[in-house]
C-alpha cells in the first residue's frame, strides 16, 4: 500500500498527506483489506464512514477490513443490497449501509438510518454520495476508484473534528505497520545472513 502525492498535500520525507487527507495507491484485494483493518482498529466509536467510487471498487470489501479490525469475523459481512442495513457485533457495534438501490429522498428518509446514528455505533454507508444529506456533516469521506483490474486509489478526507481525530489515528497506525514490517525485513534478512555463515 503505498502513499501518494495529490494537489493538496504537504511535503513530507515520505511524500504523505496533508492534515485532514490521505491519499494511497491499494495494489491488490487484500491491500483494502488491510486498509480496512487499519482503519478498523483506529476507530474510537460514533464514526460515520462515507464510501465513494463505482460499481465493483472496493467498497464492500474495504468494509470487511474495517469489520476484521473491530473483530467481526470477516466471512460474516456481505453486501448489504437486498437487506439495505447489516448490523455486525464486534469491539464496538458497525451498522453497513448500501444506498444503491434507493431512488428518492423519501425512500432514503424511510430506512430510518438517523436512528442508528447513536452513541458509539460506527456506521459505514457505501454510495454515501447518492443522498449526503442523510448523513452527519462530520464524517470520514473515503473515495475508492479504478486504476486497473486490480490497483485501487484511495483517498480519504476528513470533513470534522471527529474524522480528523480517526484520520490522524489511522495515520499512526500505518506509520507503526509500517516500522514493524521493516524491523521484521530487516530482522529476515540478517537472520538468512547468519544461516549462510554457518
Ligand atoms: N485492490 C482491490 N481492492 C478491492 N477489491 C478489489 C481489488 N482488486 C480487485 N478487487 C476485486 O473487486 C471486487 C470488489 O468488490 P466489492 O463488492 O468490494 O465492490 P463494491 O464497491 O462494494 O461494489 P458495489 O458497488 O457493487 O457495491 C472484488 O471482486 C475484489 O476481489
Ligand atoms: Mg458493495
Amino acid at each position: 500500500m503505498l502513499n501518494c502525492p495529490g494537489n493538496d498535500q504537504v511535503s513530507q520525507s515520505r511524500g504523505v498527506s496533508s492534515a485532514g487527507a490521505l491519499n494511497l495507491v491499494l495494489a491488490s484485494r487484500s491491500d483494502t483489506e488491510a486498509l480496512g483493518k487499519t482503519i478498523g482498529g483506529a476507530l474510537a466509536g460514533g464514526e460515520i464512514l462515507a464510501l465513494i467510487g463505482d460499481l465493483g471498487v472496493g467498497k464492500t470489501t474495504l468494509i470487511r477490513g474495517i469489520a476484521a479490525g473491530l473483530g467481526v469475523p470477516s466471512d460474516t459481512v456481505s453486501s448489504p443490497t437486498f437487506v439495505l442495513i447489516h448490523e455486525y457485533r464486534g469491539r464496538l457495534p458497525l451498522i453497513h449501509v448500501d444506498l444503491y438501490r434507493l431512488r428518492t429522498g423519501a425512500e432514503a428518509q424511510s430506512i430510518g438510518l438517523e436512528d442508528y446514528l447513536i452513541g458509539r455505533t460506527i456506521t459505514a454507508v457505501e454510495w454515501a454520495d447518492r443522498f449526503p444529506a442523510l448523513l452527519p456533516e462530520d464524517r470520514l469521506e473515503v473515495r475508492l476508484s479504478h486504476r486497473n483490474l486490480t490497483m485501487r486509489r484511495a483517498r480519504l478526507v476528513a470533513h470534522g473534528p471527529q474524522s480528523h481525530a480517526l484520520l490522524t489515528r489511522i495515520k499512526l497506525a500505518r506509520g507503526a505497520n509500517r516500522r514493524q514490517s521493516t524491523a521484521l525485513r530487516q530482522t529476515n534478512r540478517s537472520g538468512r545472513r547468519k544461516a549462510r555463515r554457518r
